[in-house]
């Protein structure tokens, strides 16, 4: 692998195998080819004089992305990424293949079409890699509190977040609906399990055209029997920090690559600050936004009342009409409930949705009812009330919008590999 070679001795001779990352032939008797692995790139350097007319012909005609064999000689150089380079004594293209169509200056629309080749660049290689670090690193967090991963159903009867933006598929003649949240299926488990999470895909018809929406995303949903919404919060803010501090510690390199300072999130061991709904309204409006009570915040709130942070803030006891029917409402805030949206600085904006869950099957059905809901398809859920149920809490954190803000992203649907957008289905 390209890593190993920057640990071998000067001098050394190695053979690596890798794809052709930059090409560039200089005057009559040098080219200069960058190799890359999925551990790193190398410089690799061809002289005329020293190699073989097969071997210079070989190295002239290569194309970006032929897949070669090459042997040489590891040198120092300062100029080199990495300080090595290999002065090259064989080369053997084993696809050469066909011109690659990515080549500079390319529009945004052109490299999602090619996403598919796309996602071979050292950008979406560095955040694949820190997509995969994060991923492991919230499941581990919550494996180390005691918590069971359960794995929900995609396909549903009815929505868990209610609105308009559900898919809606034939199920063999009935209708059926594509996942908006995993919560509902987390819930369940907890009468087993007490402490469960899920981390599955999400679809929401979003008509949204935003940085921060995506039709399909993937959400880690903790679910956790006899939590106030208290512990709930400590819970969220211990573990964004966890992966943020890991994140930082164990990978500074794939910031780099992203152009990225680590230092972005120095301040990420200060206490996460609070807000009323009431109180973040009045700051959108003091900043120059136009809000009214009752308002939800959209982007352009969200990057107004974020750009004052350094760190995420929550923000609490939101109007209950604006919030799903599950929702506890606050006996010391009536009309509010105990509820938090995470928002992250910058003008990332909410990365999870958090709450008490209503748990009294009389209170339930009452605020079900107010909603005109069709108690009927929520039989399953109601069970849960009716026997041994407990005060419970969960949230919602939405990967790609994590991944988005760590590594302060201009774009959700770069965070994940294939993205999913009112306009786009392919690759
Ligand atoms: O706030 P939401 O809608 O909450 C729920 O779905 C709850 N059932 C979660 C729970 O309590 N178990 O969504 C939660 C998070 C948001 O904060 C956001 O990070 C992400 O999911 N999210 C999206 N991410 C990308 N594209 C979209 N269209 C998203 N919609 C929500
Ligand atoms: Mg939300």
């Amino acid at each position: 692998m390209i890593k190993d070679v920057f640990n071998a001795e000067e001098g050394k001779t190695v053979k690596i195998r890798g794809w052709v990352y930059r090409h560039r032939v200089l005057g009559e008797n040098k080219v200069f080819i960058v190799i890359r692995d999925s551990t790193g790139i190398i410089q690799c350097i061809v002289k005329k004089d020293v190699v073989s007319e097969k071997v210079w012909n070989n190295a002239v005609n290569l194309y970006i992305e032929s897949y070669v064999e090459i042997e040489g000689i590891v040198r120092k150089d300062e100029r080199a990424p990495g300080g090595i380079e290999l002065k090259v004594s064989n080369i053997e293209p084993i696809w050469k293949g066909f011109p690659f169509p990515i080549q500079k200056d390319l529009s945004e629309e052109f490299l999602l079409d090619v996403r598919h080749l796309w996602l071979r660049s050292r950008k979406m290689q560095a955040i694949m890699k820190a997509r995969h670090y994060i991923m492991d690193y919230l499941r581990e967090f919550l494996n180390n509190q005691g918590f069971y991963e359960i794995t929900p159903p995609m396909l549903t009867k009815a929505g868990a977040e209610g609105g308009s933006d559900m898919f809606e598929i034939d199920y063999f003649g009935k209708k059926a609906y594509l996942t908006q949240s995993s919560q509902l299926y987390a819930e369940v488990m907890i009468f087993s399990l007490e402490k469960v999470y899920t981390l599955a895909p999400c679809f929401r018809a979003e008509k949204s055209r935003t940085r921060k929406h995506l039709v399909e995303f993937w959400m880690l949903e903790p679910e956790m029997a006899f939590y106030n919404q208290e512990m709930n919060m400590q819970l969220q803010e211990e573990l964004v920090r966890y992966v943020i501090k890991k994140m930082v510690k164990e990978h500074e390199e794939i910031f780099e690559v992203l152009g990225k300072d680590v230092d972005m999130h120095k301040s990420i061991d200060k206490k996460f600050p609070r807000l009323l709904y009431e109180e973040a309204v009045n700051k959108v409006n003091e900043l120059g936004g136009k809000m009214k009570y009752g308002d939800d915040f959209g982007a352009d709130e969200e990057a107004l009342l974020t750009s004052v942070y350094d760190v995420p803030v929550f923000v609490t006891n939101f109007p209950k009409e604006i919030k799903a029917f599950y929702m506890e409402e606050d006996e010391k805030r009536p009309g509010t409930v105990l509820n938090d949206d995470l928002l992250a600085p910058k003008g990332h904006g909410e990365i999870i949705g958090g709450s008490e869950r209503i748990w009294e099957y009389d209170k339930l059905i009452k605020r079900m009812k107010e909603l005109n809901m069709n108690t009927k398809d929520y039989e399953w859920y109601l069970d849960l009330r009716r026997y041994g149920s407990v005060p419970h809490s969960g949230f919602g954190l939405g990967v790609e919008r994590f991944v988005k803000y760590v590594l302060d992203l201009n774009h959700i649907r770069d965070a994940i590999p294939f993205p999913r957008t009112i306009t786009r289905l392919e690759p």
